[in-house]
């Protein structure tokens, strides 16, 4: 993971540098660092902890101006999140400073090479390792050098680099794992960036480092090298974030500013694309072939975390009107799985970030057995988007905060529209019931409206139950995918245990951990499962479990079961998980809150998963 971050340019380099480290601090937080050059010495700061620590640090260079700057914000991997292995890392004289994203695999033999040569190292990363190699191969030229050194690696790196000797040049590379770089119409300022959200705020022209391409930046002058080391021209692209910015709109977080941003982000996903006069579905920007459209057999979704949880709610519907088989996998085992991949496959890649490791590795496995991909992204020009045949986009604006919300249910809509899409090309759904499903759709957001409203009822609830230390989440049918995503939420933001089952399952072992002290969390908005969900309530609650349901004003029976009910409008079985998935993240905030839990920036966690 990690975000890096290198500034060339007429503004205060350290100050330019702490701002870009910011906009991609959800990246990782273990660790913060920038070095700079002055008197041809490298000038560095780090710290432990988040960037704040080390805006404390730097204070008063702040205001002092230097050319350049190279920065980074660290998701440990190897070493633990201390200062000795927070970036940047250094070759053994300091005359050489390198940002690292990535993992270097062959980094032991590399530094047992080294250390026979009586090198000493200061850290027990493989980013050092990187940094001494290049310094050992120095010789005055900075971009030979480099060049040596990386072709000797293994594994993936995104790349940036500083001598002492060339206070004006920055060198940078990639190699699976992204690398942008931005800057003005004059080159008066030329930045790198682990992705282009660190872009914000900004007009710049930018281009994408391929797979071991050098970036050799000097004299406001940006020179691509291939692996050859020969100059290459590359494309750019216009990206004008100039009037996005992040804010918090008085929430006092970014997870509770996300959560009700959703009936407004599920409609911007919806709107143009819904044609209810026909009953059609349109997606802009959108090239599948229309060969590919009629013949594909078979849908395999793949994502991880809460996109994987999107996908699995959305597969049933996918399979209801194409008549198919729709799996879903998550990323991280599908590289590894013997699946039956053919032309005739369609790849559907859910990513908010669009940067995701495993993800990136499914897609490009599917690429090599001929598969289309389609991609399902927030994030425009990320790495997914980029690699994919054809993509839509959430256009549910920035998330920042580490715990994904607006971006799931923005994913459910682009899903099922995308199902309505695909059952009307192939003629398998009549307009008619596709205007009726259209809109009931159309409704979600004022019914995520309607539950908004009742955040004290669910804080007061949040209060109860913030005294257990382990949950059940219960579901059944499209229940159960998003009983998950909301025991996700509450682990992930609240550090509680909490595990999610399908509700018939717990007779087959788990209802032996059943007592007074494990709350359930039961969701009865399927009327298809219903019964058999009350039947399963009652269960638990014969084993003296607390139970806590989300139900819908129309349902029975459940006041006899639970001790306490959130109420919720009554809708269609297949739009369920909207109203559901609200509630579960309200009530994992609330009950964060009570724990006093860093809720926008977990603790472990990085909101862009860039190593598998
Ligand atoms: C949970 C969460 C993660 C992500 C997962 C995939 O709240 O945010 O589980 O959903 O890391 O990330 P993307 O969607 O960016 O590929």
């Amino acid at each position: 993971m990690c975000g890096i971050f290198g500034y060339i340019g007429n503004k205060n380099s350290i100050k330019e540098c702490l701002q870009g480290l910011k906009l991609l601090e959800y990246r990782g937080y273990d660790s913060a660092g920038i070095a700079t050059i002055q008197d041809a010495k490298i000038l560095s700061f780090k710290s432990p902890g988040k960037l704040i620590e080390l805006e404390k640090k730097i204070n008063i260079f702040k205001d002092l101006k230097f050319d350049l700057a190279i920065g980074h914000t660290r998701w440990a991997t190897h070493g633990s999140p201390t200062l000795a292995n927070a970036h940047p890392h250094f070759d053994e004289k300091l005359k050489l400073a390198i940002v690292h994203n990535g993992i270097i695999e062959n980094y032991a033999s590399i530094r047992k090479k080294l250390l026979s040569k009586n090198i000493l190292f200061r850290s027990e990363t493989d980013t050092e390792v990187m940094a001494q190699l290049i310094s050992y191969y120095y010789a005055n030229d900075l971009l030979k050098a480099f060049d040596k050194a990386i072709k000797e690696l293994t594994g993936s790196y995104a790349i940036a680099l500083i001598h002492a000797n060339h206070p004006d040049e920055i060198v940078a590379s990639s190699k699976e794992s992204p690398i942008v770089i931005g800057f003005d119409d004059n080159k008066d300022e030329i930045i790198i960036s682990s992705d282009p959200n660190a872009f914000l705020g900004r007009n710049l022209n930018i281009l994408f480092l391929k797979n071991n391409e050098i970036a050799h930046i000097k004299n406001k002058k940006i020179n691509i090298y291939d692996k050859n080391l020969k100059i290459i021209h590359k494309k750019t692209e216009r990206l004008n974030s100039k009037n996005i910015s992040f804010s918090k709109n008085g929430f006092e977080h970014y997870l509770l500013k996300e959560i009700y941003e959703q009936p407004l982000t599920i409609q911007k996903a919806f709107l143009g694309r819904i044609q209810l006069k026909s009953g059609e579905v349109e997606f802009e920007d959108f090239n599948l072939p229309k060969s590919f459209l009629k013949k594909f057999k078979h849908i395999i979704i793949t994502a991880c975390g809460t996109s994987y949880h999107a996908g699995l709610c959305a597969s049933n519907f996918f399979q209801k009107y194409l008549k198919i088989n729709c799996s879903v996998e998550i990323a991280s085992e599908m590289r590894f799985k013997d699946l039956n991949l053919t032309k005739d496959t369609l790849i559907i890649a859910i990513s908010q970030s669009g940067e995701t490791a495993d993800t990136l590795s499914a897609i490009r496995k599917a690429k090599e057995n001929n598969c289309h991909i389609l991609s399902i992204v927030n994030v425009k020009n990320s790495t997914i988007a980029r690699e994919s045949d054809s993509s839509i986009f959430l256009k549910a604006g920035p998330e920042i905060s580490v715990c994904s919300t607006k971006a799931f249910t923005s994913q459910i809509t682009v899903l099922y529209l995308l199902a309505i899409y695909f059952a009307r090309s192939r003629n398998l759904l009549e307009k008619k019931d596709a205007q009726i499903f259209l809109k009931e759709l159309k409704k979600i957001p004022n019914i995520i409206k309607k539950i908004l409203k009742k955040r004290k009822e669910i804080e007061k609830i949040a209060q109860k139950y913030a005294i257990y230390n382990s949950f059940f989440f219960l579901g059944r049918n499209l229940m159960y995918p998003t009983a998950m995503e909301a025991a996700l939420k509450l682990k992930e933001i609240s550090y509680i245990d909490a595990n999610a089952y399908p509700a018939g399952e717990m007779k087959h072992g788990p209802l032996a951990l059943i007592s007074e002290k494990l709350p359930i969390v039961g969701f009865c908005l399927n009327e298809k499962t219903y019964d058999k969900m009350l039947s399963n309530l009652m269960e638990a609650k014969a084993r003296s479990a607390p139970i806590l349901a989300i139900a819908s004003k129309k349902s029975y029976g459940i006041e006899d079961i639970a001790d306490d009910i959130i109420w919720v409008d009554k809708v269609i079985d297949d739009l369920a998980i909207f109203p559901a998935t609200i509630v579960g993240q309200l009530l994992a905030y609330f009950i964060a809150i009570i724990k006093k839990t860093d809720i926008d920036q977990p603790r472990n966690l990085a909101k862009s998963v860039t190593v598998e």
